[in-house]
C-alpha cells in the first residue's frame, strides 16, 4: 500500500462499518464548513454596516468599506464640521475611532456632523476651538483628554484659502490670518507630540499649491508648504515612539473652500485630472483613514498627493 493511500478512507478496509466515517471523522469534516462560515460573515459584516450607514446618509454618495480597523481609539480632526474633514470624521468613526469633531464657527454644521456620526452607530463629540489661537488649541486637547481619555489620531485639517490676490496687492491681514492658523496647526502638532501614545498618527492636509501652481496664492501656499516640512522634521522626531506623521496634498475638491471657483475654472480642473472630474471629500477622507490605520505603519514623514492624476 502506497503512503498515499494509507491517508485514503475510502481506499481503508472494504467492510461496511470500516468504510463509515467514525463520529471522530464526521465532526473533524464540519470543521472546514464552520471556519468558512465565519469567515464569511466576518468579510460580510463590514459591507453591512458601511452599506447601512451609506444608506443613512441620503444624498452622498455611498463610501467605501471601513473595517473596524479604529475601535478603541480617538482622533481628533481640526475642522472636522464641514468639506473635507466632515468627511474624515465621519470616515474615522464608521472605522470604530471615536471623533472629536473641533470647529471655530459653525457649531450647527459640528453638531450636524456629530448626529451624523451617531446615526451611522458611531461615537463623537463636538468641541469648539480656534485653531489660530495657541491657547484655544491647548484648551482643545486638554478637554478632548479629559472627556475621552485619551487621543491616538490627529487631523490637522483646519484650513482658510483667501482669494488669490498678486503679491502686489496682498494685504498684511491675509498673512496674520493664514500664518495665524497656521502657527496654531503648529501647535496642535506640539499637543499631539506630547499626548499621544506609541503607535499614534499625525496627518495633515498641505495643498496642490505647494507643486507650482499658485499664481495668486503664494500666502497661502507658503503656509502649506510649512506644513510640509513640518511634517518631515516631526515625523524624524516622533519616529522612534512609532508615531507617524504624514501630509495629505489633495487636487481642486468639491467643498465650500471652492465654491465659487468660476464653472469655467472647475470644468478646466477636472478635464486635467487623469481620471475627468474633481475631487470628492471622501476621495481625500479615505486615503487620510488609511494612513491613520495600522497598515500604514512603514508610511512616515510622506507628502501623499491625491488628485485624480492632475499632474501627470
Ligand atoms: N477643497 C479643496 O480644493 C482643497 C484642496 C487642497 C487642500 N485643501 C485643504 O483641505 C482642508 C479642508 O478644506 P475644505 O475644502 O474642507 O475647507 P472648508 O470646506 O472651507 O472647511 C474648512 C474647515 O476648517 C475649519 N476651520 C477654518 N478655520 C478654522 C479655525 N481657525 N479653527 C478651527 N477650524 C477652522 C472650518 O470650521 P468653521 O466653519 O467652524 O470655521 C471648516 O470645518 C484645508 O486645510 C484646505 O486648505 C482643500
Amino acid at each position: 500500500m502506497s503512503t498515499a493511500s494509507c491517508w485514503n478512507p475510502a481506499a481503508r478496509g472494504s467492510s461496511p462499518a470500516a468504510r463509515r466515517p467514525s463520529r471522530l471523522a464526521r465532526w473533524l469534516a464540519t470543521i472546514p464548513v464552520v471556519i468558512l462560515a465565519v469567515a464569511a460573515a466576518a468579510a460580510l459584516a463590514p459591507a453591512a454596516t458601511a452599506a447601512t450607514a451609506a444608506k443613512g446618509r441620503a444624498g452622498t454618495p455611498a463610501a467605501p468599506a471601513v473595517p473596524q480597523r479604529f475601535a478603541g481609539k480617538v482622533a481628533l480632526v481640526t475642522g472636522g464640521s464641514r468639506g473635507i474633514g466632515r468627511a474624515i470624521s465621519e470616515t474615522l468613526a464608521r472605522g470604530g475611532a471615536t471623533v472629536v469633531v473641533n470647529y471655530s464657527k459653525s457649531a450647527a454644521a459640528a453638531q450636524e456632523a456629530v448626529a451624523a456620526i451617531e446615526a451611522q452607530g458611531g461615537k463623537a463629540i463636538a468641541i469648539q476651538a480656534d485653531i489660530s489661537k495657541v491657547e484655544e488649541v491647548r484648551r482643545l486637547y486638554a478637554e478632548a483628554q479629559q472627556k475621552l481619555g485619551r487621543i491616538d489620531i490627529v487631523v490637522n485639517n483646519a484650513g482658510i484659502l483667501p482669494p488669490a490676490v498678486p503679491v502686489e496687492k496682498e494685504s498684511e491681514a491675509t498673512w496674520d490670518a493664514v500664518f495665524g492658523l497656521l502657527k496654531g496647526t503648529y501647535f496642535s502638532m506640539q499637543e499631539a507630540a506630547r499626548r499621544l501614545p506609541d503607535g499614534g498618527r499625525i496627518i495633515n492636509l498641505s495643498s496642490s499649491t505647494t507643486r507650482g501652481w499658485s499664481p495668486g496664492y503664494s500666502i497661502y501656499a507658503g503656509s502649506k508648504s510649512a506644513i510640509e516640512q513640518f511634517t518631515r522634521s516631526l515625523s524624524r522626531e516622533l519616529g522612534p515612539r512609532g508615531i507617524t506623521v504624514n501630509s495629505v496634498i489633495p487636487g481642486l475638491t468639491d467643498t465650500d473652500m471652492v465654491a465659487d471657483y468660476p464653472p469655467a475654472v472647475r470644468e478646466a480642473v477636472a478635464k486635467n485630472t487623469t481620471l475627468g472630474r474633481l475631487g470628492k471629500p471622501q476621495d481625500i477622507a479615505d486615503v487620510v483613514a488609511f494612513l491613520a490605520s495600522d497598515e500604514a505603519r512603514w508610511i512616515t514623514g510622506q507628502q501623499v498627493v491625491a488628485n485624480g492624476g492632475s499632474n501627470l
